[in-house]
């Protein structure tokens, strides 16, 4: 029998655009995700032989848990037998924006194949991942990148410096696909070129700030949430927490995914802790961003005992290939 215990981390998305209507029902999406410190955590065991049986202990008994999902995904892709336990322990709250459900099944993507021995392409994983919901794949890399498409189509970005942060977590239920509705977005076929430019502006600012050799110096100004309007409308309380937060001191203060946790960034630990006081009453956590770098790092430590370091993470052929490789194609799939 073998056991490992991983981290699961929470994401913001501290800018998140929506285009418009696919064709395929999902939205075109503008985001920049990065990975915080807050996480789930997920103990898995191996015992090795016989066919494959899959058990979750989950206290809160999550309708539809992504967990279970990744596990039979990844099992059926990679030819995993034996039987297999996961415990979820949540601290990431659910339906909050954070990518709770996501980054779990993520992380099952990751440990299952490592508990088994069996090294599984990034490039497979990611396709697993898509299927269980867009942020999925994100998860897979950790850190800041930047999201286009439904969110897979992934490019690294630097973590400024700092970012401690300020979670509000109100315990307001916002379903995703509803918040989606409640745009209204036109089909993607009937964007014009002007619509969207001066929010895309903005936007490209915050991307470049962020890809650049040393990420920071003025990102705060150019984080913006499509869904603040309509969620908003909904719970003005969200609206009066977020300005309490700006007039705190955070900057950016933002909503992160469809919400309803609301963030603030601060450029120190003394700065956070005096807005925290005068939040009064409000559930709040305490975290900081996660860079890729400390992610990664989280990973191998959670699995040093199942892996040798070469063995994980798992790598796309074009980031391990000749330089001549990479040249010819550039992009998502070379996210390290
Ligand atoms: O991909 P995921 O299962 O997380 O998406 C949940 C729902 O959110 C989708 O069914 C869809 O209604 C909406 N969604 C969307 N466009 C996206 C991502 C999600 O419309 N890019």
């Amino acid at each position: 029998m073998r056991e490992v215990v991983v981290p699961a981390f929470a994401k913001l998305n501290l800018s998140l655009l929506v285009l418009g209507r696919r064709g395929d029902g999902y939205h075109e999406l503008r985001t920049v995700f990065q990975t915080i410190g807050l996480a789930d955590r997920l103990t898995m065991r191996h015992h090795p032989g016989g066919a494959l049986r899959i058990t979750l202990d989950d206290p809160l008994a999550i309708p539809g848990n992504l967990v279970l999902k990744a596990a039979h995904a990844v099992a059926e892709e990679a030819n995993l037998g034996g039987t297999w336990e996961i415990r979820l322990d949540k601290r990431i709250p659910m339906g909050g924006g954070m990518g709770g459900g996501s980054t779990d099944a993520a992380a099952v993507l990751l440990a299952m194949p490592a508990l088994a021995g069996r090294a599984v392409p990034m490039a497979v994983l990611e396709k697993l991942a898509l299927s269980l919901g867009s942020d999925v794949p994100f998860f897979l890399h950790g850190g800041a990148a930047l999201g286009l498409g439904r969110g897979e189509e992934l490019y690294p970005l630097g973590t400024p410096a700092g970012g401690y942060v300020l979670l509000v977590t109100p315990g307001i239920h916002v379903s995703t696909p509803e918040a989606f509705r409640a745009l209204a977005r036109p089909s993607v076929s009937e964007l014009t070129f002007t619509d969207p430019v001066p929010t895309l502006e903005t936007f490209r600012a915050l991307a470049a700030t962020l890809a650049a050799t040393r990420p920071g110096y003025g990102w705060q100004q150019y984080c913006q949430n499509d869904f603040e309007g309509p969620v908003f409308l909904r719970h003005p309380e969200l609206a009066a927490l977020r300005r309490k937060l700006e007039r705190a001191g955070a900057g950016p203060a933002r909503m992160s995914g469809s919400g309803s946790t609301l963030f603030g960034v601060f450029p120190t630990r003394g700065k956070l802790r005096e807005a925290r006081e005068s939040l009064g009453g409000a559930p709040v956590v305490e975290t900081q961003f996660m860079s890729r770098a400390r992610y990664r790092a989280a990973w191998r430590r959670a699995l040093a005992e199942v892996v040798r370091t070469t063995q994980w993470p798992p790598q796309n052929p074009y980031a391990s290939n000749a330089s001549s490789n990479r040249r010819s194609r550039p992009s998502r799939s070379t996210i390290r």
